[in-house]
Parts: structure tokens; C-alpha cells; sequence
């Protein structure tokens, strides 16, 4: 499973992105935003500091908008995915992208039909939002479990970027559905590292250790 962080903040990318784990990276309008800073710059910030997958979403809401767009945004660098909505221009241009050879990650997507639409418009990736949908009262997870079902019944190659994650939770169960990477917010993959029982075990280990008088070097 490949997890990317979803975020702009580059020094909370540089500091995870140094673990090696990291392996992509998901920008949105929002989280541009929020960086306060020029998207082209700091797009450009994150592909030199990951040279994995970077997507960067377009703002336009037309099919022409949308590839003007994301023609600048793929110039920006190599390793740029281009993100669009899943709405009937975004998936117009999806097809372009994919005729040009340009890697596209389709967003904001909410159900099963919508999935299979993105894959037949040849998406690279498809982002069902798995937080917001449990937010609505249904079971985000069951989406993932059904987009696997028919891209593995059809041999689709859009790869599922399993989105909108909210626990450490979400992403296991992800990866227990075959999804094929995960994006997730710097605090959750933080808490991936951590377990109460590896912090006891270790304090023991060490107190234990530390009765040897011993060292290793
Ligand atoms: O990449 C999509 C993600 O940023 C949305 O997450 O928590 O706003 O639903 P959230």
C-alpha cells in the first residue's frame, strides 16, 4: 500500500518525508488555502521535497478551464498528478489527460457508479472520501470494499486512494480492502507509529537493560 501525507505543510512533510514512508503527496483547495502561500510555488516546494505521486487540484469548473489548468499544473514538475473533480467536465477532461499522457487523480468521489465512471475516463487515481461519507451516517469503508470489487472485476488500472482519513483505523481497514494507497493527515500518520503496549514494553525493556550495566558498543 503506498501512503501519501495530505498536506502542505512542508516542514511537517520534510520531517515525516525523512522516515522514507512517505511516499506521495495530496494537496486540495482547502489545504492551499490554508498554507497561506502561491499554489504554484508551493506545489513546486513539495515535488522537490517527495518524488513521489504530488497531486494538485485544478479550480476551474469547465472542462476547457480544467485542462488549462492542469496542463500549467503538470508543467510545474515531473512527479505532478493532476486532481479534478468527479462531476461530467472533470471526467470530460480526465479522458484528455489520459490521451496526453497526464496522471489524474479524481476527487471528491461518493459512490461506486461514480468510481466506475472515473475508470472508464482512465484515471490514474480515484479518492473516495471515506471520513466524509461516516460523517453523513453511512459506512465510508463499504465504498472502498465495492470500487475493489469492480475494478478487480474488470481489470481497471485506476489505482484506489483511499481519502478523507480520520484514524489510524481507516487506514488499516484500507488496506484490508485492497485499496491501493491511502492519503493521510500528518497527525494520523503520526499515530501509525504508536501503540501503548510498545511504549510499556520498551520503558521495560530499557529499565531492565539499564540493571545489565552493560553496553553494546
Ligand atoms: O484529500 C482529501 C482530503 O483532504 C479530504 O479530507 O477530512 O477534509 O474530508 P477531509
Amino acid at each position: 500500500m503506498q501512503l501519501f501525507l495530505d498536506t502542505t505543510d512542508t516542514a511537517v512533510l520534510k520531517d515525516l518525508a525523512a522516515t522514507g514512508l512517505v511516499d506521495g503527496v495530496t494537496t486540495n483547495p482547502t489545504l492551499i488555502a490554508k498554507s497561506g502561500r502561491n499554489m504554484l510555488e508551493v506545489i513546486a516546494e513539495i515535488c522537490e521535497i517527495v518524488e513521489g505521486p504530488v497531486s494538485a487540484e485544478v479550480a476551474a469548473m469547465d472542462t476547457a478551464g480544467m485542462l488549462a489548468e492542469g496542463q500549467k499544473l503538470a508543467a510545474v514538475a515531473t512527479n505532478v498528478v493532476v486532481k479534478v473533480p468527479l462531476t461530467r467536465a472533470g471526467l470530460i477532461a480526465t479522458r484528455e489527460f489520459s490521451a496526453q499522457g497526464i496522471q489524474t487523480n479524481v476527487t471528491l468521489c461518493f459512490s461506486a457508479a461514480q468510481a466506475l465512471l472515473a475508470a472508464k475516463a482512465g484515471a490514474t487515481y480515484i479518492s473516495p472520501f471515506i471520513g466524509r461519507l461516516d460523517d453523513q451516517g453511512a459506512v465510508g469503508m463499504d465504498l472502498i470494499n465495492e470500487i475493489r470489487a469492480i475494478y478487480d472485476n474488470y481489470d481497471f488500472d485506476t489505482e484506489i486512494l483511499a481519502a478523507s482519513i480520520r484514524t489510524p483505523k481507516h487506514v488499516t481497514e484500507a488496506a484490508l480492502a485492497g485499496a491501493d494507497c491511502a492519503t493521510i493527515p500528518p497527525a494520523v500518520f503520526e499515530a501509525l507509529f504508536k501503540h501503548p503496549l510498545t511504549e510499556a514494553g520498551l520503558q521495560q525493556f530499557m529499565a531492565d537493560w539499564s540493571k545489565t550495566g552493560q553496553s553494546i558498543l
